[in-house]
């Protein structure tokens, strides 16, 4: 049987991977400078590189190794389905079992009456459907006209067109286009950054009303949808205060908006929960879901719609599709990692053993000289670094330079923790141990008490005017 191996030296392994392959998310020509780490395999919380060096996964892979690596049964439920049914398609008046028993399962799983599933490879995917599902429903309700779709800046919808424009990451849009007509963007719930005077509570009422004069604005009879993450990953662990999602649950009902919870990162246990929308009480009309569905093991994501939107889209042809919507091999490898979710209860031990043991630990991190807030749910987690706490100082180098810095010295302690501008980000495997905890926290205050010197060292720790 021939397997992939790693069968070359790291140094011809980087040099290859410099001349033929294009990174996502990455400045390809310094990256192929630098070499690229070469991870060859992985076993629970830990990844191996091509030197034998064992790397701990704070961020379990790209929040999606929610079970571990390695795990063996998902393997031989792959291996199983290939042999049985590899592929087909669930176009033309066919089906298969595991889109069937995948698509059941999730239904049972998720709140409400979320009680229908349309498959795409990924997160990305499915909110491109998102953009179709949500103005073929008002379309179909004889409203054409209301197609605006509300997101946020600095919300993280994937990279696709149409989800991309969803985002509202300015980098991304200065990149080709996007986004796309329709989309209007209202600011994100970060206090830290932009809470100025008011409490965490009065910012939160205060961010949640631009939703509302954004409908105001642009239309209630425009407005489609408002699409969010219940807590904001890629934007930077961002959580936001208590009372921010009453309050938009209230306008998106008042105003007959559709809410979507964009739960590719919070669904499948990430904060205590099933799902983050149980977590911050809301109750939205469409759920996208990927990652945590397959903990990554093969590419799948979806939308969860309700039972009124199943049925008012029923009534046309919904001319929308991707070749693997509903994959056998990945539908039958997430059905068996909802299977270990439930069985060894793993969302409970989220709830009741490994988010309550890291919070203390990371709570206590707003303590160290370099970090401004520590902010935690379930098991993903961030820090905001700052020269002064009291006055919640950005730094004046140039936004991500100590964050970067930061997140290099994680590397060289074989931590993987990712920066988001001047935020250091954690969302690790939900299955850590109280053990794996200590180890990921000592690695944590190593690399930050090196970051600290070394910005110290080149007088960096200066506020901006
Ligand atoms: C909230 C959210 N939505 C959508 C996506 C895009 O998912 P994918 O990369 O699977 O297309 C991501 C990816 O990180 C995400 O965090």
């Amino acid at each position: 049987m021939s397997t992939i191996t790693n069968h070359l030296p790291t140094s011809e392994l980087q040099a290859l991977d410099a001349a033929h392959h294009l990174h996502p998310f990455s400045a390809n020509g310094s990256l192929g400078l630098e070499g690229a780490r070469v991870i060859t395999r992985a076993s629970g919380v830990y990844l191996t590189d091509s030197e034998g060096e064992k790397i701990l996964d704070a961020m379990a892979g790209l929040w999606c190794v929610n079970i571990g690596y390695g795990r063996d049964e998902l393997a031989d439920v792959a291996a199983r389905q290939m042999r049985e049914l590899p592929y087909y398609n669930t176009f033309f008046k066919t089906t298969h079992v595991p889109a069937i028993a995948l698509a059941a399962k999730i239904a049972e799983l998720a709140p409400g009456d979320l009680n229908h599933v349309f498959f795409a490879a990924g997160g990305s995917e499915a909110n491109d459907t998102n953009i179709r599902l949500v103005r073929t429903y008002w379309a179909e309700k004889g409203q054409p006209d209301k197609n605006i779709i509300i997101s946020r800046h600095n919300a993280y919808h994937g990279s696709s067109v149409g989800s991309a424009s969803l985002g509202g990451m300015a980098g991304m849009h200065a990149q080709g286009g996007i986004p796309i007509p329709n989309v209007h963007h209202i600011n994100e719930p970060n206090w830290w950054a932009g809470g100025g005077d008011m409490t965490p509570e009065e910012f939160g009422v205060a961010r949640a009303r631009e939703l509302e004069e954004a409908i105001l604005e642009l239309g209630e009879h425009r407005v489609a949808a408002f699409i969010a993450e219940p807590v904001q990953g890629a934007g930077g662990v961002i959580i936001a205060p208590d009372s921010y999602w009453p309050e938009i649950q209230r306008i998106c009902d008042k105003y007959d908006i559709l809410l979507i919870a964009d739960e590719v990162i919070c669904g499948f246990g990430r904060t205590g929960n099933w799902f983050g929308s149980e977590t911050v009480g809301i109750r939205p009309h469409i759920m996208t879901i990927a990652k945590g569905l397959s903990s990554g093991y093969a590419p799948i994501g979806g939308s969860v719609v309700s039972d009124e939107i199943a049925e008012v889209i029923s009534g046309t042809e919904f001319n929308h599709g991707y070749t693997y919507s509903g994959h056998p091999v990945a539908a039958a490898v997430a059905l068996e990692n909802l299977r270990i979710l439930e069985e060894e209860k793993i969302v409970d031990h989220v709830r009741d053993v490994a988010a309550p043991y890291l919070k203390d630990k990371w709570e206590a991190l707003a303590d160290h000289p370099l970090v401004g807030e520590a902010r935690i749910v379930g098991m993903m987690a961030s820090i905001a670094l700052t020269p002064d706490k009291a006055s919640r100082a950005k730094f004046a180098s140039e936004p991500g330079t100590i964050g970067y810095l930061c997140r290099d010295r994680c590397f060289a302690n074989n931590l993987i923790m990712r920066h988001v501008g001047d935020r250091m980000i954690i969302a690790p495997p939900l299955v850590m141990t109280p053990e794996d905890i200590d180890e990921m926290m000592a690695r944590i205050y190593k690399s930050l008490d090196e970051a600290l010197a070394e910005v110290t060292e080149k007088g960096l720790m200066k506020a901006a005017a």
